[in-house]
């Protein structure tokens, strides 16, 4: 039988001992360099089915006695041989063998074990010390594996965090060229009319040059300065400039407030996207609440009318786009759990042991056993495409980064409550602490 099993190389092709050989013989044997390595000798019969092992330290108690030699030395090695020796199979596996092994294990250790093939014949002997060196050897493998596994776990993390980021990241861009899109299109719409608007009175200023100039000229004849005063009157009448100076006022007003809703746009999308120099600033949780709600409003608006109360807080040391984040996914979700048009409450305030930041909303709220899930990484009860089951997971992580809690209560059919608590952090005290 060929066999590739791990212990088919521990095996040492020992060659057994027939039952009949003296103890004398044996001891002999025993003794040869090329057995040195070995506590016992295997004893087989005839068809090398193990009948059991001699070991050396039996031999030797024997010898130690007096005239041990003489009087037994010429008796059948079977007289002394362990009859019920340790035999386990070529086929199994290292562990198992291991197991085997110790579990009867002597001390001091005083036999080697038989190796056996499937049939149960005699294959060769095994040593402890070899086993145990396999096994060592293959926990060494093992724990390489771990560790590997570990860091392509750790990598995977990362990864994930990373493509949540830019799901949210997604959402917001596609939000945010919504939002600017309106005021865009009509500040371009406007500016078209400006111009459109504007072309006749450049006539008319045209034409009424031409008249000072025939007026100013002393050779300019009637003919000339009769057409250039119609020409003047004409593009004045065309022109229409009193009529005009509402609709300017108006059309400038309008665009220069589309520009203003871009430009805020802009500035909130800057100060959300910005990239934290750790935690190192001190921030307006107001401002984070502020921004996430400009950049999910076009996400909100169709769904639920916004109510803010937003109390004084004092400034905290904290990650401001990771905070952002969490105020965005937890938006996201109010959003997403109401049916036709509800109702989302956000409110802050602190009090001397933290600040707090309530997310409430009118929704389709959640049974027990989902509230007992939300928190897991990829437990999502929404449709592919749409929830990534990622959120929760991660602003629970990020708000523990920040020393906090976030806490959820919620009943079917009546909304959700999330309400985040963060302790007071100044940078000083980040800054001792790192
Ligand atoms: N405001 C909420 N109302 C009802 N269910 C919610 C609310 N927020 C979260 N959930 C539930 O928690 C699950 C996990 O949320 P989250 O981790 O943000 O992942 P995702 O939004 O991608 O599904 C959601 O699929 C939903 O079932
Ligand atoms: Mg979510």
């Amino acid at each position: 039988m060929t066999t590739t099993s791990a212990l088919a190389r521990l095996l040492r092709p020992v060659v057994p001992l027939p039952p009949e050989l003296s103890i004398n013989e044996v001891a002999e044997r025993l003794l040869t360099p090329e057995h040195k390595a070995f506590l016992s000798l295997p004893v087989v019969d005839a068809e090398s089915r193990p009948l059991g092992l001699v070991s050396r330290t039996r031999l030797q108690d024997i010898f130690m006695q007096r005239f041990g030699r003489d009087l037994r030395g010429r008796h059948p090695v079977r007289e002394v041989m362990n009859p019920e020796p340790l035999v386990v199979s070529l086929e199994t596996s290292l562990e198992d063998a291991a197991k085997q092994v110790t579990g009867q294990l002597q001390y001091p250790i005083t036999e080697d074990f038989i190796l056996v093939d499937a049939e149960g014949r005699y294959c060769g002997l095994g040593t402890v010390l070899d086993l145990l060196k396999a096994m060592e050897a293959r926990i060494g493998q093992r724990n390489r594996v771990l560790r590997k596994a570990l860091v392509d776990l750790k990598e995977s993390q990362v990864q994930l965090l990373q493509s949540e980021k830019m799901a949210s990241l997604g959402q917001m861009v596609a939000g945010v060229a919504h939002e600017l899109n309106t005021p865009l299109g009509y500040v371009k719409n406007n500016v078209q009319l400006l111009r459109e608007l504007s072309a006749p009175i450049f006539e008319l200023a045209r034409a009424q040059a031409t008249l000072a100039g025939c007026l100013a000229d002393p050779g300019c004849d009637e003919e000339r300065l009769a057409a250039a005063l119609r020409d003047a009157a004409e593009a004045r009448e065309l022109a229409a400039p009193e009529l005009l100076e509402a609709d300017f006022r108006q059309l400038f007003g309008d665009t220069l407030y589309g520009l203003e809703q871009i430009a805020e746009l802009v500035v909130g999308l800057k100060d959300f996207a910005r990239l934290d120099r750790a935690m190192s600033e001190e921030v307006d949780l107001n401002d984070c609440i502020r921004s996430a709600l400009l950049i999910a409003r076009n996400h909100i608006k169709d769904k639920a009318e916004v109510e803010q109360q937003l109390g004084e807080l004092p400034r905290i040391a904290c990650a401001p786009s990771q905070i952002n984040q969490v105020l965005l996914n937890l938006l996201t979700n109010a959003a997403q759990a109401i049916d036709g048009r509800g109702l989302i409450r956000i409110r802050s305030w602190a009090d001397d042991d933290g600040l707090y930041i309530s997310v409430r909303d009118s929704g389709r709220g959640m049974p027990p056993e989902v509230m007992a899930k939300i928190f897991d990484p990829f437990f999502t009860t929404k449709p592919v495409g749409q929830g990534t089951g990622l959120g929760l997971s991660i602003s629970y992580k990020i708000v523990q980064d920040h020393g906090g809690q976030i806490r959820v209560a919620s009943e079917p059919g009546r909304g959700t409550r999330f309400l985040i608590s963060l302790p007071h952090l100044r940078v000083a005290a980040m800054k001792r602490s790192a």
